[in-house]
Protein backbone atom coordinates (compact mmCIF):
# COMPACT_ATOMS: atom_id res chain seq x y z
CA UNK A 1 0.00 0.00 0.00
CA UNK A 2 1.16 3.31 -0.70
CA UNK A 3 2.68 5.31 2.14
CA UNK A 4 0.92 8.62 1.20
CA UNK A 5 -2.31 6.63 3.38
CA UNK A 6 -0.85 3.50 5.08
CA UNK A 7 0.19 3.77 7.92
CA UNK A 8 -3.20 6.08 8.48
CA UNK A 9 -2.11 9.74 9.29
CA UNK A 10 -1.78 10.47 13.15
CA UNK A 11 -1.63 6.26 14.16
CA UNK A 12 0.51 4.46 16.39
CA UNK A 13 1.78 2.76 13.33
CA UNK A 14 -0.35 0.42 11.37
CA UNK A 15 -0.02 -2.58 9.37
CA UNK A 16 -1.60 -3.83 6.26
CA UNK A 17 -1.60 -7.71 6.26
CA UNK A 18 -2.73 -9.29 2.58
CA UNK A 19 -5.42 -12.19 3.78
CA UNK A 20 -3.73 -14.67 1.51
CA UNK A 21 -6.65 -17.05 1.49
CA UNK A 22 -7.60 -14.77 -1.75
CA UNK A 23 -4.99 -16.20 -3.49
CA UNK A 24 -1.26 -17.04 -2.68
CA UNK A 25 1.82 -18.19 -4.44
CA UNK A 26 5.22 -17.57 -3.18
CA UNK A 27 5.55 -14.70 -5.99
CA UNK A 28 2.15 -13.43 -4.88
CA UNK A 29 3.59 -13.41 -1.42
CA UNK A 30 7.00 -11.38 -2.89
CA UNK A 31 4.47 -8.83 -3.99
CA UNK A 32 2.71 -8.03 -1.08
CA UNK A 33 6.17 -8.23 1.12
CA UNK A 34 7.89 -5.77 -1.48
CA UNK A 35 4.68 -3.71 -1.31
CA UNK A 36 5.14 -3.12 2.77
CA UNK A 37 2.67 -5.38 3.63
CA UNK A 38 2.55 -8.63 5.73
CA UNK A 39 1.02 -11.93 4.81
CA UNK A 40 -1.92 -13.53 6.70
CA UNK A 41 -2.64 -17.04 6.26
CA UNK A 42 -5.32 -19.18 7.18
CA UNK A 43 -3.44 -22.87 7.46
CA UNK A 44 -0.05 -24.27 7.71
CA UNK A 45 0.43 -24.77 3.97
CA UNK A 46 -0.50 -20.88 3.61
CA UNK A 47 1.90 -20.35 6.49
CA UNK A 48 4.75 -22.50 4.91
CA UNK A 49 4.22 -20.48 1.23
CA UNK A 50 4.47 -17.17 3.64
CA UNK A 51 7.72 -18.29 5.09
CA UNK A 52 9.15 -19.17 1.31
CA UNK A 53 7.63 -16.03 0.14
CA UNK A 54 9.82 -14.59 3.35
CA UNK A 55 13.39 -16.50 3.04
CA UNK A 56 13.11 -15.53 -1.41
CA UNK A 57 11.95 -11.98 -1.10
CA UNK A 58 14.20 -9.35 -2.16
CA UNK A 59 14.37 -5.54 -0.58
CA UNK A 60 12.40 -6.49 3.07
CA UNK A 61 14.92 -5.81 5.84
CA UNK A 62 15.58 -9.06 7.78
CA UNK A 63 14.92 -7.62 10.84
CA UNK A 64 11.23 -9.00 12.42
CA UNK A 65 10.63 -10.72 9.70
CA UNK A 66 8.19 -13.27 10.02
CA UNK A 67 6.45 -10.52 12.13
CA UNK A 68 5.22 -9.70 8.45
CA UNK A 69 3.06 -13.22 8.88
CA UNK A 70 -0.16 -14.07 10.66
CA UNK A 71 -1.81 -16.87 10.92
CA UNK A 72 -5.74 -17.55 11.98
CA UNK A 73 -7.49 -20.26 11.80
CA UNK A 74 -11.24 -21.56 13.84
CA UNK A 75 -9.80 -25.04 14.70
CA UNK A 76 -5.29 -24.81 15.00
CA UNK A 77 -3.65 -27.78 16.50
CA UNK A 78 -0.77 -27.25 19.28
CA UNK A 79 1.51 -28.58 16.20
CA UNK A 80 0.35 -26.13 13.84
CA UNK A 81 0.35 -23.10 16.56
CA UNK A 82 3.92 -24.09 17.91
CA UNK A 83 5.34 -23.34 14.37
CA UNK A 84 3.80 -20.20 14.12
CA UNK A 85 5.41 -19.60 17.79
CA UNK A 86 8.60 -20.91 16.64
CA UNK A 87 8.73 -18.43 14.15
CA UNK A 88 8.00 -15.57 16.12
CA UNK A 89 5.00 -14.52 13.61
CA UNK A 90 3.10 -11.17 14.15
CA UNK A 91 -0.08 -12.28 14.42
CA UNK A 92 -1.11 -15.45 16.09
CA UNK A 93 -5.01 -14.87 16.17
CA UNK A 94 -6.58 -17.32 18.64
CA UNK A 95 -9.86 -18.33 18.20
CA UNK A 96 -11.08 -20.82 21.07
CA UNK A 97 -10.44 -20.29 24.69
CA UNK A 98 -8.92 -24.46 24.29
CA UNK A 99 -6.62 -22.72 22.08
CA UNK A 100 -5.08 -20.62 24.88
CA UNK A 101 -3.71 -23.71 26.31
CA UNK A 102 -2.49 -25.37 23.35
CA UNK A 103 0.04 -22.13 22.58
CA UNK A 104 0.78 -22.15 26.74
CA UNK A 105 1.75 -25.96 26.23
CA UNK A 106 3.07 -24.80 22.70
CA UNK A 107 5.51 -22.49 23.92
CA UNK A 108 6.32 -24.76 27.23
CA UNK A 109 7.48 -27.12 24.18
CA UNK A 110 9.54 -24.11 22.74
CA UNK A 111 11.38 -23.55 26.02
CA UNK A 112 12.15 -27.16 26.93
CA UNK A 113 13.69 -27.19 22.83
CA UNK A 114 15.57 -24.31 23.31
CA UNK A 115 14.26 -22.43 20.79
CA UNK A 116 12.42 -19.68 23.51
CA UNK A 117 14.45 -18.81 26.29
CA UNK A 118 12.88 -19.75 29.60
CA UNK A 119 11.58 -16.39 30.21
CA UNK A 120 10.53 -15.76 26.49
CA UNK A 121 6.89 -15.71 26.11
CA UNK A 122 4.73 -16.51 22.86
CA UNK A 123 2.85 -13.18 21.90
CA UNK A 124 -0.87 -13.96 21.03
CA UNK A 125 -3.78 -12.11 19.80
CA UNK A 126 -7.82 -12.29 19.92
CA UNK A 127 -9.84 -12.95 17.79
CA UNK A 128 -13.47 -11.23 19.10
CA UNK A 129 -16.76 -11.91 17.91
CA UNK A 130 -18.35 -8.41 17.84
CA UNK A 131 -22.08 -8.74 17.16
CA UNK A 132 -21.09 -6.79 14.09
CA UNK A 133 -23.06 -8.25 11.00
CA UNK A 134 -21.85 -6.99 7.29
CA UNK A 135 -20.96 -8.16 4.08
CA UNK A 136 -22.16 -9.69 1.13
CA UNK A 137 -23.60 -13.06 1.98
CA UNK A 138 -24.27 -14.44 5.23
CA UNK A 139 -21.70 -17.59 4.86
CA UNK A 140 -19.58 -14.65 3.96
CA UNK A 141 -20.46 -12.61 7.14
CA UNK A 142 -18.37 -13.74 10.51
CA UNK A 143 -18.97 -11.73 13.41
CA UNK A 144 -22.54 -11.88 14.36
CA UNK A 145 -23.08 -14.39 17.26
CA UNK A 146 -23.94 -17.93 16.27
CA UNK A 147 -20.74 -18.91 13.80
CA UNK A 148 -17.89 -20.77 14.45
CA UNK A 149 -15.43 -17.70 14.35
CA UNK A 150 -13.62 -15.65 17.17
CA UNK A 151 -15.07 -15.58 21.02
CA UNK A 152 -18.29 -13.36 21.85
CA UNK A 153 -17.17 -10.61 24.09
CA UNK A 154 -21.54 -10.17 24.41
CA UNK A 155 -21.27 -13.43 26.65
CA UNK A 156 -18.04 -12.71 28.17
CA UNK A 157 -15.87 -15.60 26.18
CA UNK A 158 -13.64 -13.47 24.84
CA UNK A 159 -12.50 -12.24 28.40
CA UNK A 160 -12.25 -15.49 29.58
CA UNK A 161 -9.69 -16.16 26.83
CA UNK A 162 -8.18 -13.14 27.55
CA UNK A 163 -8.02 -13.04 31.15
CA UNK A 164 -6.57 -16.87 30.76
CA UNK A 165 -3.69 -15.34 28.35
CA UNK A 166 -2.93 -12.77 30.79
CA UNK A 167 -2.46 -15.19 33.70
CA UNK A 168 -0.69 -17.93 31.58
CA UNK A 169 3.20 -17.00 32.48
CA UNK A 170 3.73 -18.96 28.40
CA UNK A 171 1.81 -15.68 26.73
CA UNK A 172 1.24 -12.28 26.54
CA UNK A 173 -1.03 -10.32 25.22
CA UNK A 174 -0.41 -8.55 22.13
CA UNK A 175 -3.29 -7.35 20.49
CA UNK A 176 -7.55 -8.08 19.94
CA UNK A 177 -9.16 -9.11 16.42
CA UNK A 178 -11.98 -8.29 14.69
CA UNK A 179 -12.97 -9.22 11.00
CA UNK A 180 -16.82 -8.55 10.69
CA UNK A 181 -17.34 -9.90 6.98
CA UNK A 182 -16.87 -9.94 2.96
CA UNK A 183 -17.37 -7.59 0.61
CA UNK A 184 -18.32 -4.89 2.20
CA UNK A 185 -18.87 -1.50 0.73
CA UNK A 186 -20.42 0.65 3.87
CA UNK A 187 -17.65 1.10 6.24
CA UNK A 188 -20.51 2.06 9.19
CA UNK A 189 -19.77 -2.12 10.62
CA UNK A 190 -16.00 -1.57 10.99
CA UNK A 191 -16.89 1.51 13.09
CA UNK A 192 -19.20 -0.48 15.43
CA UNK A 193 -16.89 -3.24 15.59
CA UNK A 194 -14.13 -0.59 16.88
CA UNK A 195 -15.73 0.86 19.28
CA UNK A 196 -16.87 -3.15 20.55
CA UNK A 197 -12.88 -3.98 20.20
CA UNK A 198 -11.44 -0.72 21.86
CA UNK A 199 -13.76 -0.51 25.08
CA UNK A 200 -12.86 -4.35 25.74
CA UNK A 201 -9.48 -2.98 25.44
CA UNK A 202 -10.35 -0.43 27.65
CA UNK A 203 -11.85 -2.78 29.95
CA UNK A 204 -8.69 -5.25 30.00
CA UNK A 205 -6.62 -2.25 30.66
CA UNK A 206 -8.47 -0.80 33.94
CA UNK A 207 -8.95 -3.97 35.70
CA UNK A 208 -5.47 -5.78 34.52
CA UNK A 209 -3.31 -3.43 33.66
CA UNK A 210 -2.57 -4.60 30.47
CA UNK A 211 -3.72 -2.32 27.53
CA UNK A 212 -3.40 -4.74 24.34
CA UNK A 213 -0.78 -2.61 21.94
CA UNK A 214 -2.18 -3.29 18.81
CA UNK A 215 -6.42 -4.17 17.30
CA UNK A 216 -6.50 -5.81 13.94
CA UNK A 217 -9.80 -4.72 12.56
CA UNK A 218 -9.69 -7.59 9.73
CA UNK A 219 -10.49 -7.22 5.93
CA UNK A 220 -13.68 -7.42 3.89
CA UNK A 221 -13.33 -4.35 1.66
CA UNK A 222 -15.79 -4.80 -1.35
CA UNK A 223 -14.93 -4.46 -4.83
CA UNK A 224 -16.98 -3.94 -7.79
CA UNK A 225 -17.32 -7.18 -10.15
CA UNK A 226 -19.94 -5.49 -12.34
CA UNK A 227 -21.30 -2.04 -13.18
CA UNK A 228 -24.50 -2.46 -11.17
CA UNK A 229 -22.18 -2.80 -7.95
CA UNK A 230 -21.49 0.49 -6.21
CA UNK A 231 -18.35 2.04 -6.54
CA UNK A 232 -16.13 0.62 -3.70
CA UNK A 233 -14.26 2.46 -0.84
CA UNK A 234 -11.06 3.26 -1.80
CA UNK A 235 -7.78 2.09 0.41
CA UNK A 236 -7.20 6.08 1.55
CA UNK A 237 -10.88 5.59 2.32
CA UNK A 238 -10.72 2.95 4.26
CA UNK A 239 -7.77 4.04 6.06
CA UNK A 240 -8.88 7.75 6.77
CA UNK A 241 -12.22 6.00 8.01
CA UNK A 242 -10.18 3.60 10.28
CA UNK A 243 -8.10 6.08 11.18
CA UNK A 244 -9.94 9.09 12.67
CA UNK A 245 -12.44 6.20 14.21
CA UNK A 246 -9.34 4.69 16.24
CA UNK A 247 -7.95 8.01 17.38
CA UNK A 248 -11.59 9.63 18.72
CA UNK A 249 -12.61 6.30 20.61
CA UNK A 250 -9.03 6.36 21.87
CA UNK A 251 -9.68 9.78 23.10
CA UNK A 252 -12.80 8.99 24.90
CA UNK A 253 -11.67 6.31 26.64
CA UNK A 254 -8.60 8.03 27.32
CA UNK A 255 -6.55 5.06 25.89
CA UNK A 256 -3.25 5.79 24.20
CA UNK A 257 -3.81 5.23 20.31
CA UNK A 258 -2.89 1.25 19.35
CA UNK A 259 -0.98 0.10 16.49
CA UNK A 260 -3.76 -0.44 13.66
CA UNK A 261 -3.63 -3.77 11.64
CA UNK A 262 -6.09 -4.54 8.49
CA UNK A 263 -6.30 -7.56 6.34
CA UNK A 264 -7.79 -7.19 3.10
CA UNK A 265 -7.86 -10.05 0.64
CA UNK A 266 -10.40 -9.66 -2.31
CA UNK A 267 -9.57 -5.93 -2.78
CA UNK A 268 -5.97 -6.66 -3.31
CA UNK A 269 -6.14 -9.39 -5.39
CA UNK A 270 -9.59 -8.96 -7.44
CA UNK A 271 -9.71 -5.85 -9.21
CA UNK A 272 -6.34 -6.37 -11.81
CA UNK A 273 -7.33 -9.62 -12.44
CA UNK A 274 -9.66 -11.99 -15.00
CA UNK A 275 -10.31 -15.53 -16.39
CA UNK A 276 -10.59 -16.11 -19.95
CA UNK A 277 -13.04 -18.79 -20.51
CA UNK A 278 -13.33 -19.77 -24.91
CA UNK A 279 -16.73 -20.62 -25.50
CA UNK A 280 -17.55 -24.29 -26.54
CA UNK A 281 -21.30 -24.05 -27.51
CA UNK A 282 -24.23 -21.69 -28.06
CA UNK A 283 -27.95 -22.91 -26.79
CA UNK A 284 -30.84 -21.25 -27.43
CA UNK A 285 -33.65 -21.70 -24.81
CA UNK A 286 -37.26 -20.50 -25.45
CA UNK A 287 -38.73 -18.73 -22.53
CA UNK A 288 -42.21 -18.48 -23.81
CA UNK A 289 -43.89 -15.40 -24.73
CA UNK A 290 -41.29 -14.98 -27.71
CA UNK A 291 -38.44 -14.53 -24.73
CA UNK A 292 -35.21 -16.30 -25.19
CA UNK A 293 -32.17 -16.95 -23.31
CA UNK A 294 -28.73 -17.50 -25.14
CA UNK A 295 -26.82 -20.62 -22.55
CA UNK A 296 -23.51 -20.04 -23.56
CA UNK A 297 -21.06 -22.98 -22.65
CA UNK A 298 -17.28 -22.19 -21.66
CA UNK A 299 -14.32 -24.72 -21.07
CA UNK A 300 -14.43 -23.93 -17.30
CA UNK A 301 -17.13 -23.13 -14.68
CA UNK A 302 -17.80 -23.82 -11.23
CA UNK A 303 -14.64 -25.82 -10.29
CA UNK A 304 -12.66 -22.49 -11.38
CA UNK A 305 -15.11 -20.30 -9.89
CA UNK A 306 -17.34 -21.66 -7.21
CA UNK A 307 -18.54 -18.05 -6.40
CA UNK A 308 -21.42 -18.07 -8.33
CA UNK A 309 -22.67 -21.07 -6.80
CA UNK A 310 -22.19 -20.50 -3.69
CA UNK A 311 -22.81 -17.43 -3.12
CA UNK A 312 -24.63 -16.19 -5.69
CA UNK A 313 -22.07 -14.03 -6.64
CA UNK A 314 -22.93 -11.79 -9.98
CA UNK A 315 -19.93 -11.70 -12.39
CA UNK A 316 -20.14 -10.29 -16.15
CA UNK A 317 -18.50 -11.57 -19.07
CA UNK A 318 -17.05 -9.36 -22.32
CA UNK A 319 -15.93 -10.20 -25.88
CA UNK A 320 -12.26 -10.36 -25.78
CA UNK A 321 -10.18 -11.86 -28.94
CA UNK A 322 -12.24 -9.37 -31.37
CA UNK A 323 -14.35 -6.34 -31.46
CA UNK A 324 -18.15 -7.20 -31.59
CA UNK A 325 -19.85 -5.56 -34.58
CA UNK A 326 -22.67 -3.33 -33.08
CA UNK A 327 -24.82 -3.93 -35.93
CA UNK A 328 -24.96 -7.73 -34.90
CA UNK A 329 -27.07 -6.23 -31.32
CA UNK A 330 -27.17 -8.10 -28.27
CA UNK A 331 -28.79 -11.20 -26.74
CA UNK A 332 -29.86 -12.14 -23.56
CA UNK A 333 -27.59 -14.78 -22.28
CA UNK A 334 -26.34 -16.90 -19.20
CA UNK A 335 -22.86 -18.32 -19.31
CA UNK A 336 -22.31 -21.43 -17.86
CA UNK A 337 -19.63 -24.44 -17.46
CA UNK A 338 -19.03 -28.14 -18.61
CA UNK A 339 -19.85 -29.12 -15.24
CA UNK A 340 -22.97 -32.21 -14.64
CA UNK A 341 -24.93 -29.60 -12.30
CA UNK A 342 -27.22 -27.12 -13.40
CA UNK A 343 -26.37 -24.68 -10.70
CA UNK A 344 -22.60 -24.34 -12.74
CA UNK A 345 -23.18 -20.73 -13.79
CA UNK A 346 -20.68 -18.62 -14.29
CA UNK A 347 -22.21 -15.40 -15.01
CA UNK A 348 -26.21 -15.17 -14.78
CA UNK A 349 -27.02 -12.85 -16.78
CA UNK A 350 -25.31 -10.30 -19.06
CA UNK A 351 -25.75 -9.29 -23.08
CA UNK A 352 -23.61 -10.61 -25.15
CA UNK A 353 -23.13 -9.95 -28.92
CA UNK A 354 -25.67 -11.70 -31.30
CA UNK A 355 -22.63 -12.69 -33.28
CA UNK A 356 -20.99 -14.24 -30.72
CA UNK A 357 -19.58 -17.86 -32.03
CA UNK A 358 -17.92 -21.09 -31.06
CA UNK A 359 -14.36 -20.12 -30.31
CA UNK A 360 -14.74 -16.94 -29.22
CA UNK A 361 -12.77 -15.81 -25.96
CA UNK A 362 -14.68 -14.17 -23.17
CA UNK A 363 -13.15 -12.31 -20.19
CA UNK A 364 -14.54 -13.08 -17.00
CA UNK A 365 -13.45 -9.64 -14.71
CA UNK A 366 -12.51 -9.70 -11.23
CA UNK A 367 -12.00 -13.32 -10.63
CA UNK A 368 -8.38 -13.42 -8.75
CA UNK A 369 -10.18 -13.42 -5.41
CA UNK A 370 -11.27 -16.84 -4.38
CA UNK A 371 -11.61 -18.03 -7.88
CA UNK A 372 -8.14 -20.26 -8.36
CA UNK A 373 -7.92 -20.60 -4.16
CA UNK A 374 -11.74 -21.95 -3.93
CA UNK A 375 -10.64 -24.33 -7.04
CA UNK A 376 -11.52 -27.90 -7.37
CA UNK A 377 -10.88 -31.02 -9.71
CA UNK A 378 -14.40 -31.70 -9.44
CA UNK A 379 -15.18 -33.88 -12.80
CA UNK A 380 -11.55 -34.69 -12.67
CA UNK A 381 -10.91 -30.87 -14.37
CA UNK A 382 -7.67 -29.83 -14.25
CA UNK A 383 -7.26 -26.85 -12.39
CA UNK A 384 -6.51 -23.78 -14.85
CA UNK A 385 -3.34 -21.87 -14.50
CA UNK A 386 -3.04 -18.51 -13.56
CA UNK A 387 -0.51 -16.12 -15.70
CA UNK A 388 0.42 -12.59 -14.98
CA UNK A 389 1.06 -9.87 -17.39
CA UNK A 390 3.00 -6.77 -16.47
CA UNK A 391 4.10 -4.15 -19.44
CA UNK A 392 4.07 -6.69 -22.63
CA UNK A 393 6.07 -9.60 -20.55
CA UNK A 394 4.47 -12.65 -19.51
CA UNK A 395 4.84 -15.62 -17.16
CA UNK A 396 2.96 -18.56 -14.69
CA UNK A 397 2.16 -17.49 -10.94
CA UNK A 398 0.75 -20.95 -11.21
CA UNK A 399 1.13 -23.79 -14.06
CA UNK A 400 -2.12 -25.24 -15.37
CA UNK A 401 -2.72 -28.54 -13.92
CA UNK A 402 -2.04 -31.96 -16.19
CA UNK A 403 -3.71 -34.93 -15.94
CA UNK A 404 -0.26 -36.54 -14.96
CA UNK A 405 -0.31 -34.00 -11.99
CA UNK A 406 -3.87 -35.69 -11.03
CA UNK A 407 -2.79 -39.56 -11.35
CA UNK A 408 0.84 -38.79 -9.58
CA UNK A 409 -1.74 -38.54 -6.54
CA UNK A 410 -3.18 -42.18 -6.92
CA UNK A 411 -2.57 -44.81 -4.81
N1 LIG B 1 -9.20 -11.73 7.67
C1 LIG B 1 -9.93 -12.77 8.08
C2 LIG B 1 -9.81 -13.22 9.46
C3 LIG B 1 -10.78 -13.42 7.19
O1 LIG B 1 -11.49 -14.46 7.62
C4 LIG B 1 -10.86 -12.98 5.85
C5 LIG B 1 -11.73 -13.66 4.90
C6 LIG B 1 -10.08 -11.89 5.46
C7 LIG B 1 -9.26 -11.28 6.40
C8 LIG B 1 -10.07 -11.35 4.05
O2 LIG B 1 -11.31 -10.89 3.66
P1 LIG B 1 -11.44 -10.10 2.26
O3 LIG B 1 -10.72 -8.77 2.41
O4 LIG B 1 -10.84 -10.93 1.20
O5 LIG B 1 -12.91 -9.95 2.07
N2 LIG B 1 -14.43 -17.05 0.01
C9 LIG B 1 -15.32 -15.93 0.19
C10 LIG B 1 -14.99 -15.01 1.28
C11 LIG B 1 -14.68 -15.69 2.58
C12 LIG B 1 -13.61 -14.94 3.21
C13 LIG B 1 -13.21 -15.53 4.49
N3 LIG B 1 -12.36 -14.71 5.24
C14 LIG B 1 -15.59 -15.24 -1.12
O6 LIG B 1 -15.29 -15.83 -2.14
O7 LIG B 1 -16.18 -14.17 -1.17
Amino acid sequence: MAEEFWPPYGMNGGTAFYAGKAFLTTAVGQMVLQEGMGIDTASRIELAVGLSALQEVDGVEAVDRAGRLGLHGNAKTQAEIAVALAHRVGHLVLDSREEVDLAAAAVRGLREAGTYGPEETGAVMVRLTTGVHAGGHEYIATAHEDQKFGLSVTTGAAREAIDAIIAAPELSLHGLHSHIGSQIMDLAGFREAARVVLTLRHEVARDTGILAEEVDLGGGYGIAYTVADPVPPSPAQVARVLADTVRSLCTELGDSVPHVSVEPGRSVVGPSTLTLYAVTGLKRVELGEGASRLYVSVDGGMSDNIRPALYDAAYTALVANRLPDPAAGLVRSRVVGKHCESGDVVVRDVDLPADLAVGDVLAVPATGAYGRSMASNYNLFTRPGVAWVHEGEQGWLLRPETVEDLLRLEG
